[in-house]
């Protein structure tokens, strides 16, 4: 057991921080979509101990935060696709999976022993003070157990990982709630790889042309979803109505429900309220209850929104 120490987001909590990584520790650090798990991208052992603290079962790469498109090309290859989608999103929810430079010095844990690396530089004020005050490429997972719903409060974080971590500098909720949207830049043809905290039709607008759909198709036939987000009771989805004993989870006009996401319908406030009401519900409804959630509109933010719902509600 090690003591989580709770940092605030002021030049001093940040320093600590920044310490803790450079020793080689763990520190849970606010980002605009979900709090990350974050480790010093560049240390084997630190990129390591992610795993062991989340549970991972299997060596996922990792996402690699950067202060700013400058530090980009010591990592990574900007291709010419990445350049426009960078210019048009960064800092933002948005994720790049770029081919690994050479010779980087990030840790092979990092990229799982790919030649590509996903690389994020975030908006949120907190994320680029700290990745400022640390001064390197920071590796960071969501900062939840593997498989648990991701974190959008400091009180999330210690709720799964008080006691495996350093430190968590608590910046409050996340502004927008969800993880990052990811897209393979390697190559002309963007390719999206998760839907998340940034529309796809923002991007398809900005490019002028669509996203490939994801290249394992697989994934996206419910029944083989990867189970993740989990809450402990039954979860049921498209509910217009709850059933007697389930914890009903509103968006729009839905008479008596305990919970919304949106009393208005609206899909960004329904981003940033979705791992809140996951958490919430789970607490209500207990690890026997039953929670449902209303239809949600599949377009814009609902796309990434329904994607983490059917894998919450997956077979495990
Ligand atoms: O918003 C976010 O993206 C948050 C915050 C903390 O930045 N991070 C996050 O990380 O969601 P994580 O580890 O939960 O998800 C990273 C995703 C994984 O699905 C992984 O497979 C994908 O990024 N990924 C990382 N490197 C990749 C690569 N080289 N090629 C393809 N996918 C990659
Ligand atoms: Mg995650």
């Amino acid at each position: 057991m090690t003591q989580t120490h709770v940092l605030l987001p002021d030049p001093k909590g940040l320093a600590r921080g920044a310490a803790i990584l450079h020793a080689g520790g763990l520190v849970a650090l606010p980002t605009e979509t979900v709090y990350g798990l974050a480790a010093d991208a560049t240390n084997d052992r630190a990129v390591a101990s992610i795993f062991e603290a989340k549970g991972r079962p299997r060596f996922n790469p990792l996402i690699v935060h950067l202060e700013g498109l400058a530090s980009v090309r010591r990592y990574a290859h900007l291709t010419p696709l990445a350049a426009r989608l960078a210019a048009a999103f960064w800092p933002g929810p948005l994720t790049l999976v770029l081919p690994l430079r050479d010779g980087s010095a990030l840790s092979p844990l990092v990229t799982a022993g790919l030649d590509s690396v996903a690389i994020r530089v975030p908006a949120d004020p907190t994320a680029r003070a700290f990745l400022k005050a640390f001064g390197g490429p920071i590796a960071a997972p969501s900062a939840n157990p593997s498989g648990k719903i991701s974190p959008v409060s400091a009180q999330h974080v210690l709720d799964g990982l008080a006691g495996r971590i350093d430190a968590v500098i608590d910046a409050g909720a996340c502004a927008v709630g969800l993880e990052s949207t990811i897209v393979d830049a390697t190559t002309a043809q963007p390719r999206l790889l998760r839907a998340g905290g940034l529309a796809v039709e923002d991007i398809e607008q900005a490019l002028g042309e669509p996203l490939l759909p994801p290249a394992d198709r697989t994934i996206t036939a419910p029944g083989q979803l990867a189970s993740h987000y989990a809450p402990r009771g039954h979860l049921r989805l498209n509910a217009s109505a709850p059933m007697p004993g389930e914890v009903w989870v509103g968006f729009g006009p839905c008479p008596g429900a305990r919970l919304s996401l949106s009393p208005s319908g609206d899909l960004t406030e329904a981003a940033a309220r979705l791992f809140h009401a996951l958490h919430d519900a789970d607490a209500l409804a207990g690890a026997q209850g039953a929670i449902a959630f209303a239809p949600i509109p599949d377009k814009g933010l609902g796309r990434a929104i329904n994607d983490r719902l059917r894998r919450a509600a997956a077979p495990r």
